[in-house]
């Protein structure tokens, strides 16, 4: 079939310059009317000493291409325009495609490479907002092509199972639990005991300091914690579901936050070793210059973050996925909060290939007149 490398072969037959070069300074025009392909002839003037023109002109006498393939080659100034024959090009397409069928455009160049892509992640005991579904539908579209091209893909749904939020909720079942109906509507109902509870935290700061400690207690394994827990992760995860099974969404794996409660240890470990994991307000912070906010390991009451998380993720898809690249699907709201990881990860003695590997995929938000 015809490409950009049969025309920059016939002209390296003409001028004897190197064909790779040549590939290189072929351009597609940005007006069709300028032809399909063009090669800009300034490019050899120094190598052939000839002002551009002559050299279009020498180039276009004695160039040697199929007639059948290229139907019409023009100097315009010092560019020559190749037009390209739509009637051949359109049937070839077809053949090919008539003859792969649904392998049309399938390659191996992903072939031995391992890619982890994050997406769709909704929160536990939230709604799955429109935000979820974009993340769902962009991060599923790259699965597809990343799986054609050859990729082995694991599609990972990054649940947001932990977090202070779970020692807000278990707050407020333990006070209006009952005045609920939890089993029925879980999401709407949780939202609404998360939402009273927030409330009452703004006006009273020992209610907020009881939320976090629910959540110190469900980080080192309390009973109550940890089964009330387990409940609304259950029926969050069950209405998930029917989203999921509307869009014919399926994931290899649904380790979310919560997976790495037991795999932060090493992290903090690895960050205390540099030397730069420092205290701030009580917090432990680790900093990241003028232009970038400090990533926050760990909080005044010894919880671990969002952050930190994410960082012990990196560790183990590293190691059990051995990626090539690491995807997360996500609004553009969190920029910062991958900017911030992937340079502290940096620090966790990681091979080059994995830091290379970690790549944000942000997509805009979605404004409705309500919000
Ligand atoms: N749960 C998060 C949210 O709803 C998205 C998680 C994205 N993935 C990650 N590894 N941080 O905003």
């Amino acid at each position: 079939m015809l490409n950009f490398k049969n025309i920059a072969k016939a002209i390296s037959e003409v001028t004897n310059s190197n064909v790779k070069e040549l590939e290189e300074y072929i351009e597609i025009p940005k007006d069709f009317k300028m032809g399909d392909y063009a090669f800009p002839c300034f490019k050899l003037a120094k190598e052939l000493k000839k002002a551009p023109p002559a050299i279009a002109n020498d180039i276009k006498e004695k160039i040697q291409i199929d007639e059948k393939y290229i139907k019409k080659i023009e100097i315009v100034g010092g560019y020559l325009n190749f037009y390209i024959n739509t009637n051949i090009l359109v049937e070839e397409v077809l053949k090919e495609f008539e003859n792969k069928k649904q392998n049309y455009g399938a390659t191996k160049i992903g072939e031995g490479k391992n890619i982890v892509i994050d997406y769709s992640s909704p929160n536990i005991a939230k709604p799955f907002h429109i935000g979820h579904l974009r993340s769902t539908v962009i991060g599923a579209a790259l699965y597809n092509i990343y799986k054609f091209l050859g990729y082995n893909v694991i599609g990972v749904n990054h649940l947001g199972d932990y977090g202070t939020q779970f020692g807000k909720l278990i707050e407020g079942y333990k006070r209006w639990g009952e005045e609920y109906k939890i089993e029925e509507n879980p999401i709407d109902e949780l939202t609404k005991i998360y939402v009273r509870i927030n409330n009452l935290c703004k006006e009273d700061e020992s209610v907020l300091e009881e939320c976090r400690n629910n959540f110190k207690k469900l980080e080192d394994g309390d009973e109550y914690c940890t089964e009330i827990w387990t409940r609304f992760r259950n029926l969050s995860l069950k209405e998930f579901q029917k989203v999921y099974d509307l869009l014919g969404s399926t994931f290899d794996s649904w380790n979310g936050e919560a997976f790495y409660s037991d795999k932060m240890a090493e992290v903090i470990e690895k960050l205390e070793q540099t030397g730069k994991l420092v205290e701030s307000e009580g917090a432990r912070i680790i900093n990241l210059g003028e232009d970038t906010a400090p990533c926050i390991i760990g909080k005044t009451n010894g919880s671990t973050t969002y952050a930190t998380r994410d960082l012990a993720a990196i560790l183990y898809r590293a190691r059990n996925y051995n990626f090539d690249k690491a995807l997360y699907v996500t609004s553009y709201e969190q920029v910062l909060h991958f900017k911030q990881i992937f340079e502290v990860a940096k620090l966790l003695d990681l091979d080059e290939k994995y830091i290379k590997g970690l790549e944000h995929v942000p997509f805009g938000m979605v404004r409705l007149k309500e919000r």
